[in-house]
């Protein structure tokens, strides 16, 4: 917007529209009856909208009712009216039977929103899982300015004496319970230590994956991600994120503007080099679908697996969101990734500047916590995708392939990258957990897990559920993990190698479906395959297993119609058409 022009503002259209004071009359009138006047109304300043994602039922961005206040103060010092509404909850952990069926609910209710109300900028608050990719995607379709409010993670838990982290613990815990270590209460106990504050999942999970990427994106102001929830910091970022808005709106910066090719090649860049969620592809696709930018599984690939990890947080380290904030969070991982070449500096961001201008001077104040990319923990740490019968597309996260797994299947002198193992399948979580510790399910040390029936359709909504625990008779005798594969996800908390979204799956005519309990699987991580070494006269004839149970709920069945594989995002498509792409407002 070229200076100050309160002619141009989109809320204009509702509140002050010299051409129908008819209408202009029946908008405002409501608008009113909570104590606003015309002035505030009818005075050329832009009406801010802030997202609520906080709520009861959302635990982990609760705290944004009270950040809200801090932002409210910011966007009225700036010139700007709030305006404070509640976005679809998702809540990653309590939601039944599964959160992944929200996210597009969320963007779709959010997209309404913003396209029909008088709106000239947003506010997004974000936080657990979904939050962020959900409200992102639909800022990213409407297109007006908007900026992101992480809500922080929790402080980090303690555990007697040891620091325990979100997710992450709860793997480790429920190992435990399996070898018969801890008892229920010792279990529960230890899975509450790890959330001893307001805020999401003090892991790098995929919470904080998620914000972290959202500021690699540009989205949010340097330094949000990673500020821990109940910080003083918190509270001061909210502020100047209301100032920052009300500025956008005058500046006309949109998500368009943001939401380029050279930000989602600094995303992924930045997922690698944190050790990333897995799930960050599934929505920084979906984004880059919302935002209309060409990203592919193949630019994981291409862009992201040459890029060492230099986090050192759990799950595939040792810290948690503390130390990484403290150790320069966001602002000092873009720093080392500038300087090695990897991230593109004239990606421009939510204040204005560019990626180079925003991070030239920021610097690593914990070498345990961030690392140089010259002396990383690992190399090549990006997810590698693999493709071959059984899918198309599937990501394996490398950083998370242990030195126990890594000594019994990548240390063969011939071949150090390719292992062969038998496949034991499982139709859906509920197969799995009825059948894992039968005394008479086959599965030793070179098994390989395939859990099918988990993705965007068959689950429905993708469900995270591939990093399976193998037998307890197994895990007490020391053997912890085995391979795995599915077409669902993994929590970006575990620490699990699997091989999983799978895409297509098995209910939409991926390969998967025609496996057996028995036939030979080769993995191989030079060519990036995976394999049934099944002969293909066979392996063409074979009747695919799908197992689809029936849709719970109306939402289930609209989503089933109508999404698209985990690869692509999973976002919703129609026979118009891409839903949710119209014109944009003015
Ligand atoms: Fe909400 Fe982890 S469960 S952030
Ligand atoms: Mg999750």
């Amino acid at each position: 917007m070229t200076k100050r022009d309160p002619a141009r503002l989109r809320s204009r259209q509702w509140f002050d529209d010299p051409k129908d004071p008819g209408m202009t009359a029946l908008y405002l009138e409501r608008y009113l009856n909570f104590g606003l006047t015309r002035e505030e109304l009818q005075s050329g300043r832009p009406i801010i909208a802030i997202a609520q994602s906080g709520s009861d039922l959302s635990p982990c961005n609760r705290h944004h009712i009270d950040l809200a206040q801090r932002v409210r103060e910011g966007i009225r010092d700036a010139g700007g009216i709030p305006l404070e509404f509640p976005v679809h909850p998702i809540q990653e952990t309590g939601r039944r039977p599964t959160a992944a069926l929200d996210r597009n609910l969320a963007t779709l209710g959010l997209i309404e929103i913003l396209h029909g109300y008088p709106i000239d900028g947003v506010v997004l608050t974000t936080g657990c899982d979904k939050t962020t990719p959900s409200q992102i995607m639909a800022a990213a379709t409407v297109d007006i300015p908007a900026i992101v409010l992480s809500g922080g993670p929790m402080l980090n838990g303690r555990y007697h004496g040891r620091c325990v982290g979100s997710g992450t613990v709860i793997w480790e815990a429920r190992q435990q319970l399996a070898e018969g270590i801890i008892d229920t209460d010792a279990f529960m106990d230890m899975a509450a230590s790890s959330a001893p504050s307001i805020g999401h999942c003090n892991t790098m999970g995929t919470a904080l994956s998620m914000n972290c990427l959202a500021e690699g994106l540009g989205m949010s102001l340097p330094g949000c991600a990673s500020i821990p929830a109940p910080y003083r910091e918190r509270g001061q970022i909210s502020y100047l994120t209301g100032k920052r808005i009300v500025e956008m709106v005058w500046e006309d910066l949109r998500p368009s503007q943001i939401l380029t090719a050279e930000a989602f090649h600094n995303a992924i860049t930045l997922c690698s080099a944190i050790g990333g969620s897995t799930n960050a592809p599934v929505h920084i696709n979906a984004i880059a679908r919302h935002a209309g930018v060409d990203i592919s599984m193949n630019t994981w690939q291409d862009v992201g697996q040459k890029i060492p990890l230099i986090v050192n947080c759990q799950p595939t380290g040792e810290y948690l969101s503390e130390e990484f904030h403290h150790a320069g969070g966001v602002p000092a991982v873009m720093a080392e990734l500038l300087k090695a070449g990897f991230a593109k500096p004239a990606a421009r961001t939510v204040n204005g500047r560019t990626a180079g201008e925003n991070y030239a001077d920021s610097f690593t104040e914990d070498r345990r916590v961030i690392r140089a990319c010259a002396a990383p923990l690992i190399e090549n740490a990006g997810l590698m995708v693999l493709s071959g019968n059984l899918f198309d597309s599937a990501v394996m996260k490398i950083s998370a392939v242990g030195d126990d797994f890594r000594a019994r299947y990548l240390s063969d002198p011939d071949d150090p990258n390719a292992f062969e193992g038998v496949a034991v399948v499982f139709d859906g979580p509920e197969d799995y957990h009825a059948r894992i510790n039968d005394p008479d399910l086959a599965v030793d040390a070179r098994s390989i897990l395939v859990i099918r029936g988990c993705g965007t359709v068959g689950y429905p909504g993708s469900a995270e559920v591939v990093n399976m625990l193998p037998p307890d008779r197994l895990v007490k005798a020391g053997l912890t993990e085995l391979p795995t594969i599915g077409d669902g996800r993994q929590s970006g908390t575990s620490y699990a190698p699997s091989i999983l979204n799978a895409s297509p799956e098995a209910a939409a005519g991926g390969g998967l479906a025609k496996l057996r309990t028995g036939d030979r699987i080769r993995i191989d991580l030079n060519t990036r395959r995976a394999d049934a070494l099944v002969a293909p006269e066979i392996w063409d004839k074979r009747e695919p297993n799908v197992f689809v149970p029936p849709s719970q709920t109306p939402w289930q069945a609209v989503y089933r119609d109508s999404v698209g594989q985990l690869d692509d995002g999973g976002v919703m498509t129609t026979k118009f058409g891409f839903a949710t792409v119209g014109p944009r407002p003015p």
